[in-house]
């Protein structure tokens, strides 16, 4: 059996070596380094997959998530909305900018955030909301576009788990994650859905002056060489990185489908347990799976990957402290038993190994592993 890892980049890039390979040795023989012809292909084929008028490249997710609430002209003391269950990132780039980050818990079959929650924690402060697409499905944008609109909110996607998931509008037109609030982010970090070989990100917009200002942001605040208007950050996305994300871009997709078809198989094997729940669908979005994630009970977790690990198989837990116990970001406005869903989730998850690479004999030893310790 091929030696089992949370993700197999490796597996992933021998089949697309040939080409990979000489779009690198293009890059590096052109010498256009810094946003070469590259960045602007691989901009409008983005542009083109995802159905949406703007793609500005920037150097990774959490600076997609910066440069986009700069962009907004977001102001220190102003409250922006955000789930108690996510990566730190979100958090973070809120606190990092003086902006209040107030949060709020998620749905417990979806993970991610939940509607009435936000609808709860708007006051007179809240400039904007950051709705997760946590391992890999959309959140309830329906939703949270109708109470953005009724307060007169930004809506920031956090994207960077679930580029290429589809979201069906109440009016039934599909949309890509990321293209429906005003802004989106995302991550090429390379084990994300769409990875590149290195860092990487992108934010995406419909709007034409939003567009304008984030591709201000990320080039030091300039609109006219050296003459700085605002102030801005250095972010953009290497040449190198864009031409390989040209390449795994067109796989996207079928990248999609297999880890569908490893989910289906985990789902086959621990739908029926009463110890393990499956990940739950959302009925208006596709998954993409960017992390398979079970929830357990009546078992200590944390012995869970110990016992998968002597067998080769990798298991890790996403995410261990929900934000508010986060010692970074301890306030007094928030105390353990806050937000349940959240602290119930993070002392119960755990994620399997997910990736295009997965066959069917791995598939077979992870799912009888983790049912010989959960039945044990
Ligand atoms: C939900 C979420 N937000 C933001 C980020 C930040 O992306 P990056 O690592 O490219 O800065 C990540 C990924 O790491 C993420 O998973």
């Amino acid at each position: 059996m091929r030696k089992i890892n949370m993700v197999d980049l490796k597996g992933q890039y021998e089949k697309i070596k040939d080409e990979v390979d000489k779009a690198i040795l293009n890059v590096i023989d052109s010498t256009a380094f810094i946003n070469g012809p590259e960045v602007k292909n691989f901009q409008q084929d983005l542009e083109k997959y995802l159905g949406v008028k703007h793609v500005i490249p920037c150097a990774n997710g959490t600076d997609a998530l910066q440069v986009s609430m700069m962009a907004l002209g977001l102001k220190p003391g102003d409250e922006v909305i955000a789930p108690s269950f996510t990566f730190v990132a979100t958090t973070e780039v809120i606190a990092l900018l003086g902006l209040t980050p107030v949060l709020v818990d998620v749905d417990p079959d979806t993970f991610n955030i939940d509607p009435k929650a936000i609808e709860k924690a708007i006051t007179p402060k809240t400039k904007a909301i950051v709705p997760v697409h946590l391992f890999g499905q959309c959140a309830d944008m329906d939703a949270i576009m109708e109470i953005a609109s009724k307060h007169n909110l930004f809506v920031i996607e956090d994207t960077c788990q679930a580029i290429g998931a589809d979201f069906i509008m109440k009016n039934g037109s599909k949309k890509k994650a990321g293209t429906i609030g005003h802004v989106g982010c995302t991550s090429f970090f390379p084990s994300k859905n769409l990875g590149c070989y290195g860092d990487g990100g992108a934010i995406f917009t419909n709007d034409d002056k939003l567009a304008e200002k984030l591709r201000i942001v990320v080039n030091h605040g300039m609109e006219v060489r050296y003459y700085h208007d605002s102030i801005g950050v250095n972010s953009r996305l290497d040449s190198i990185q864009a031409a390989i994300l040209r390449i795994k871009l067109k796989h996207l997709d079928e990248y999609a489908a297999a880890r569908n078809k490893a989910a289906a198989y985990y789902d086959k094997a621990f739908g029926n347990n009463p110890k393990l729940k499956i990940p739950g669908r959302f009925n208006k979005s596709n998954h993409v799976f960017h992390q398979y994630t079970l929830v357990t009970n009546g078992f200590d977790r944390n012995k869970l990957p110990e016992f998968l690990q002597e067998k080769g198989i990798p298991a890790m837990i996403y995410y261990p402290v929900p934000m508010h116990l986060q010692k970074a970001y301890l306030d007094p406005r928030y105390k353990a038993g806050d937000f349940p869903v959240t602290e119930m989730l993070a002392s119960t998850v755990v994620s399997l190994p997910m990736h295009t690479e997965l066959d069917e004999e791995q598939l077979k030893h992870i799912t009888s592993s983790v049912l010989e310790f959960v039945n044990k």
